[in-house]
């Protein structure tokens, strides 16, 4: 499973569940899929590596194993046949309940001071609205996003005119696109329903946010940080050099190693 790639010493997953946790996050529901078995045990605890772990003495490797899943209950909701980020989004409905909820797509991995969710959920205390991270991006990459048209901005913030998921490059509307971090309302469920199957014949979110965005409003919030999409190998490189730079183990290594290379 991607999700499980490392980025120098830890998965992705991992990089979305600590930005959770720092953003006061404290349920999560992991949806998975059939193919990515691996990904079904990634909260099961693992007593024979911990002992192991706890013979050889390596106490700092034993307590980051543990803290994966310390302070979070965790529902795991399976998707049986990939239809789609809509689909996976409808299927936990039940899991969410009739509250608001954060979506993050872990191999948007976004590297800031203030955690992204955490920059989203104060926009959404002050406005009590439903946002979607967005940045932008090349003109030639739109054709891999979802593309908002802003009706008006404050500054960093938005609102939501409309969208379109990953449009021809010539016929983009704007090259402002939506990166994996979402605050939506419950409501999101409704709207999800009612669709049918959209591009690409699966179930699409940002069908969902449109019609959201026409019933309700939707925010788009131009965040801080850094942003890698490591589910693609330049990206994802890009964030081994960027994150291990920074490790205190290995950054300065690795500096030397690439001047050397360069
Ligand atoms: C999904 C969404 C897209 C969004 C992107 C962010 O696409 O459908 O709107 O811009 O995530 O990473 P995917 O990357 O799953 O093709």
């Amino acid at each position: 499973a991607k999700e499980l790639l490392p980025v120098v010493d830890q998965s992705i997953l991992q990089y979305g569940l600590e930005e959770a946790r720092q953003a006061g996050v404290t349920e999560i529901i992991l949806v998975t899929s059939p193919r990515k078995k691996d990904l079904s045990h990634y909260f099961e605890p693992d007593e024979a590596l911990e002992e192991a772990l706890a013979q050889q003495g390596k106490e700092d490797l034993l307590a980051r194993l543990r803290a994966v899943r310390e302070g979070f209950k965790v529902t795991m909701v399976v998707q049986e046949e990939p239809k789609g980020l809509g689909h996976a989004i409808a299927i936990t409905k039940e899991a969410v309940g009739e509250e608001p909820f954060a979506v993050i797509l872990p191999d948007d991995l976004i590297r800031a001071s203030t955690p992204v969710l955490a920059q989203m959920i104060s926009l959404w205390e002050e406005r009590k609205q439903g946002c979607i991270a967005v940045r932008t991006v090349a003109k030639e990459r739109v054709n891999q996003y979802g593309i908002v048209v802003t009706a008006s901005s404050e500054g960093k913030v938005h609102v939501i005119q409309d969208l379109v998921e990953k449009p021809a490059v010539e016929e983009t509307p704007s090259q402002l696109a939506v990166i994996g971090r979402y605050l939506l309302p419950p409501s999101i469920f409704d709207s999800l329903r009612e669709l049918s199957a959209g591009a690409l014949g699966e179930i699409q979110l940002t069908d969902a946010l449109r019609h959201l965005a026409s019933q309700e409003g939707l925010l788009a919030y131009e965040f801080e940080g850094e942003h890698y999409d490591a589910g693609q190998p330049l990206g994802w490189m890009l964030a081994n050099i960027s994150y291990g730079l920074t490790n205190p183990q290995w950054g300065g290594s690795l500096r030397r190693a690439l001047q050397e290379i360069l």
